[in-house]
């Protein structure tokens, strides 16, 4: 009787789907994908890249690695987090100071106001630590302005908050943090009158709407084309230099982009 009644509910409830088999063994599709998507490659770091996205299935209830691939192509929210899960946003103020020197002493002779870009900017030390060097070498607050952009919403969301820990501000003097950040126990958080001398934008490089950006005077990108095999390396090289208003002005990049 038991038996009976479940042939028939399976036969009537046909469309009832068959568990697909758990499958975490080859991440080489969500690898193509993820480089094709961003530029990151994870070519020589594949063990690292199985283990990693394995744990970001387990954690939303996705059960292989060809159903994840799927979700990414029609849902934009699993899409950012991907990408957000995967990107490294390691950085720090007054990281490679000698290049914000070098910017500093060009915008000084600049006789008019300049358009500086960080591409990318994660958690917002970079940007934030050109604003403050410019303050300190005397220009006025309305000679610049600084975007930052990234493909890292988390990265983002912090530059925007804007409170830091000792390590990020461990380059910078103490006269330097008692004029620009407030001391809350072990938190570092960035005064308002420096936060709203960057503005923070979400972006690809790579999409089209990078370039509705518009020109710069300089840009700064550092320590992302370390994650770029040499071919997206040259691509990424040429979009940035698209985005300079003066075809002669370097673009600061960093000692290990290796270009
Ligand atoms: C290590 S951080 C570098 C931050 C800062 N420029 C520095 O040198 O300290 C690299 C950043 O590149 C970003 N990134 C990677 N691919 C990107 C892309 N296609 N478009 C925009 N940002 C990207 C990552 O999200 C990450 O925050």
């Amino acid at each position: 009787m038991f038996s009976f009644f479940r042939k028939k509910e399976d036969k009537s409830f046909g469309e009832v789907k068959k568990e697909e088999p758990t499958d975490y063994s080859d991440a080489t599709g969500i690898a193509e994908y993820f480089k094709n998507e961003t530029g990151v490659t994870f070519d020589k770091q594949m063990n690292i890249l199985n283990n990693k996205v394995m744990t970001f299935c387990k954690q939303r209830g996705i059960n292989s690695f060809s159903k994840l691939l799927s979700l990414l192509d029609r849902d934009a929210d699993i899409k950012q987090e991907l990408i957000d899960y995967l990107t490294t946003n390691e950085t720090f103020f007054y990281r490679e100071f000698k290049q914000i020197e070098e910017l500093v002493s060009l915008v000084k002779k600049d006789s008019s106001t300049v358009k500086i870009m960080c591409a990318p900017s994660s958690t917002g030390e970079e940007p934030y630590s050109i604003a403050i060097a410019l303050l300190e070498a005397g220009v006025k607050a309305d000679k610049f302005k600084i975007l930052g952009i990234d493909i890292n919403s988390d990265a983002l969301n912090k530059a925007k908050r804007a409170v830091y820990k000792q390590r990020n501000v461990r380059n910078l003097s103490d006269e330097i943090v008692q004029r620009y950040f407030y001391k809350q126990d072990d938190k570092f958080i960035l005064k308002d009158s420096i936060k709203s001398l960057v503005e923070f934008r979400l972006i690809n490089i790579f999409d089209a709407s990078f370039a509705t950006l518009g020109k710069f005077d300089y840009i700064f990108s550092r320590n992302m084309f370390i994650y770029f095999d040499a071919q997206t390396k040259a691509r990424a090289k040429g979009i940035l230099q698209g985005m300079r208003k003066n075809q002669e002005q370097k673009i600061f990049f960093g000692h290990a982009d290796e270009l």
